[in-house]
This record gives structure tokens, sequence and C-alpha cells, in this order.
């Protein structure tokens, strides 16, 4: 296997570059065909590794890819789930290559979704070459990749409530995280929920002189950022009434042993260029970003931000916030608080809207089943060293849905780094990591097969 691997690489790697071309942004519907040809580029590489049943599963949205390989009704079913939409590449300007003209330079990869998340899909393809070329896959494999991850999976949602036969599986194993470090190896056991927004601040009936009125009515932008800025208070705390009720509170053990993860604020705030840390009082940095729920805003705009100078006073202002939950937070119930704390804190003078975006559930995985054991013991084999759980900060809404839909755990056998730069200019993926998921994959299948009816 491992001189198979060193051989074929070069063409692993030219056949992933070439889906990388295709601009599969879901954001932009300018990217349709791109979608819809990236999607047909992932459905004949899956048919030339020999899955079975490969197709194109149409939605109200982008299509979904489907394949299958059932070599034994009697053994467990491992479902893989991926996405081939990526993020929009802006700003360009700051990219130094084309985020669709990959390039290897020092060893990675560099292009929008190399990592997040077509470059780890790729490696399960290749994976199953690998498997196929060596007396077959130990157990049977479905795997379904979709188009719409980046902009909430709603049709994937639906997908999977009408699909429930089709998608039966015993786990769901996905590649769309990171480990802590290339020779720290880890497997994330927590994504974050999400409840996201877009809110509108509306104070005169059209863009004011500032001169003539400003002083007498409400500024829609000055009242905005002061709702904003409320949000929090002195301390970081949210300040939304309720916002915390349902919120998991770790015993001071798990809070220790959460802490043991090997992380450095050093490091952490050299590899981003901060001089401080900043968040909620009372924890560290992996707690604020692994078990503790956030308010951020994503955009902010309204008036003149053009060339020179404008004395006006819009009529309207805008922004996109969002809050990452945890456990047992739901995005139901935060959205309804949002909305009900956002409208109440306007003052008179202004109206304000709130349109609830996309949301998505909170995720613990366990530790102690078979499948995660047999995602460490393959880690242990093809990085010499055992992998430590983390709680990531990152959110994929399906993983809880698999569960309360299909009744099925995931395992997030990621193999990202957080230097990757996922949604930001210079996405890369190293080509070791991308070697280590086709070598690490096929063992996982192996102990999962072996260790499945123990
Ligand atoms: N793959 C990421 C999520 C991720 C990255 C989790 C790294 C853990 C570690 C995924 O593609 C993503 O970006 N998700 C979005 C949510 C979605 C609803 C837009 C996110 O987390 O913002
Ligand atoms: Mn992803
Ligand atoms: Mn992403």
């Amino acid at each position: 296997m491992a001189s198979f691997l060193q051989d074929n690489q070069d063409r692993f790697l030219t056949e992933l570059v070439d889906w990388l071309r295709i601009p599969s942004v879901s954001a932009d519907p300018k990217f349709h065909n791109d979608i819809l040809k990236a999607a047909e580029y992932l459905k004949a590489r899956l048919e030339e590794v020999g899955l079975e049943n490969v197709e194109l599963c149409q939605t109200a949205g982008n299509p979904i890819v489907y394949g299958e390989k059932i070599v034994d009704p009697s053994l467990p079913t491992v479902l893989v789930y991926g996405h081939y939409d990526v993020q929009p590449a802006d700003p360009l300007e700051l990219w130094t290559s084309g985020p669709f003209e990959p390039v290897i330079k020092d060893e990675k990869i560099y292009a929008r979704g190399a990592c997040d998340d077509k470059g780890q899909v790729y490696m399960h393809v290749k994976a199953f070459e690998v498997m196929m070329q060596h007396g077959g896959l130990p157990c049977n494999v479905k795997v379904m990749v979709e188009g719409e991850e980046e902009i909430g999976s709603n049709n994937l949602g639906i997908f999977v409530r009408e699909n429930k036969e089709k998608l039966k599986a015993d786990v769901i194993l996905i590649s769309d995280t990171g480990m802590i470090a290339n020779d720290t190896p880890s497997i994330e056991v927590g994504l974050r929920g999400l409840s996201y927004h877009e809110v509108e601040v509306t104070g005169p009936n059209r863009d004011l002189h500032s001169g003539l009125y400003g002083g007498a009515v409400a500024n829609p932008i000055n009242v905005l950022c002061k709702m904003i800025a409320s949000l929090h208070d002195e301390n970081n705390h949210i300040t939304i009434p309720g916002f915390y009720d349902k919120v998991d509170v770790l015993s001071d053990a798990d809070r220790a042993e959460l802490n043991r993860v090997p992380h450095s604020d050093e490091e952490f705030k050299q590899s981003i260029g901060l001089p401080a840390t900043y968040g909620e009082e009372g924890y560290t940095t992996v707690e604020r970003i692994g078990i503790r729920p956030t308010l951020d805003v994503n955009g902010i705009w309204g008036g003149y931000t053009g060339e020179g100078a404008k004395t006006v006073i819009a009529s309207k202002a805008f922004a996109k916030i969002s809050m990452r939950l945890v456990p047992h937070q739901t995005s139901e119930e935060i959205t309804a608080l949002f909305q009900q704390h956002f409208a109440s804190i306007a003052p008179a003078g202004v109206t304000v809207q709130v349109r609830p975006h996309h949301g998505g559930e909170p995720v613990v995985t366990p530790t102690d089943s078979v499948a995660y054991q047999a995602a460490a013991k393959a880690i242990e084999t093809t990085y010499g060293k055992k992998p430590v759980p983390t709680r990531g900060g990152g959110s994929i809404p399906i993983v809880a849905m698999f569960k309360s839909e299909l009744g099925i755990d995931t395992v997030l056998l990621g193999f990202g780094l957080d230097s990757d730069a996922i949604h930001s200019p210079n996405e890369h993926f190293g080509v070791f990591n991308f070697l280590k998921g086709i070598e690490t994959i096929p063992l996982f299948y192996q102990n999962y097969a072996q260790d499945f009816n123990k």
C-alpha cells in the first residue's frame, strides 16, 4: 500500500488540482455552472475508483453527489460526508496566486477549497482507490458530498429526512475539520452550533444633510453601533437575557481535562499577529473556542464609504451578526431570544428588522465508540502518536441532524490545520496532510470492520 501511494501521489495531486480549478462557490449564483461541473467531476472520479450507483441527486438547490459500494450487507456501513462547494475567494487582491489557479508551493497546495473541503474529500476518493487496489473494502461505504455546506445545508437537511433508508449506516465519517499540529495529532469531538442574522436599522425616510438635520434625529449607524456594543458587558459576557440559560456547564475536572490539550497562547497570538488575547472573562482560550458560546459581527455597512468625505446621515444601517452555540443551546431558541432582545433595545427614532439566515445545532461526538477508537488507532499508526480529543469552534450543521434524523454518530477525522487559512486569502492544504489522510483512512476502515462486532 505504501509503495502504491508513493508511486501515484503525483497523479493524486494532479487530479485534486484539476478539481480545485473549478470555482464551485455556492454563495454566488454566477458560479452555478461551475457548481454543476465540480459535482460532475467528482461523480466521474468516484465511478473511476469503483464506486457503484454513483449519481447526482437533484435538490431545490445544488446537486448532492452520491455513490456506494455494498460489499456484504452483513458487514457494517460507513457513510462518508463532505462538501464540494467553497467559500467566495474575495478579497482577490490578497491572494499571491489565483484562488482557482492552484499551485503547489513549499509543499502546500494553494487554492480556495484546498483544505475546506475539496482536498479533504479527495483524500477519501483516493483512499477508496487504494483499498480497491489492495483487496477491496473491508466494509460497506456510502458517500454523500453536498454543494451547499457553506450556505447552511438547507437542501441536504431535506434530502436526509427524505432518504433515511438510502442513507442507513452505522457511522458517519467526515474529514472537514483540523488537527492541533502535524506533530500533535488530534480528533475534534465537538462542533459549535450557529444562529446567523442580518439586521437593518432604519431612521429617516431618506439620507439627510448632516448639518441641517444632525443632532435632531437618530442616526441609524450611530444607533446600530451602540446597540451592537451593548450586546457584551465589561467582562465580555453576552447580555441577551436567557442566552446562557441552557449552556452546558462543565465540571472543574472536565475543564481541567479540556485544558490539558497542547495549546500555547503565545503561539496563538503570534500566528495571527495579536498583542493580546481577548474574550469572555474567566475562561481560557481553549474554553472560549471550544465550550463557550459567542456573538460576533461579521459585517457592517451603511452611509458613505467611497473616496473623500460626504456629510450625510444615512437612512439605513446594516450588520450581519452570528452567534456560535454550545450544548444544550438550540438555534431556534437563541434566534428567538436574539430577535426579541435586539428589537427591544432599539431607541425611539429608528425601526429595527432582524432577518434570520441559517442555523445549526452544536454537537459533541462520543469517544467511547468503536468508530472513534478505530480512528484514534489509525492516526496512532500513521502519526506515531495517540491523538488528543479536542472541542472545535467551527460548525458543520448537518452533523447534529445526522444524529437527530438518522440516529447516527459522527467521527470527525480531519487533517487540516488552523494555519491553512480556510475561508481566508491563500487557503492551502499541506501535501503531507493530504497524503497522511489517504494513508490513514484505509486503516480506519480496517480497524472499524475488525472491531465492529466485538
Ligand atoms: N469545515 C468548516 C467547519 C470547520 C472547520 C469545523 C474547521 C471545524 C474546524 C465548514 O465548512 C464551515 O466553514 N462551516 C461554517 C458553517 C456554515 C453554516 C456556513 C462555519 O463554521 O462558519
Ligand atoms: Mn468545510
Ligand atoms: Mn467552510
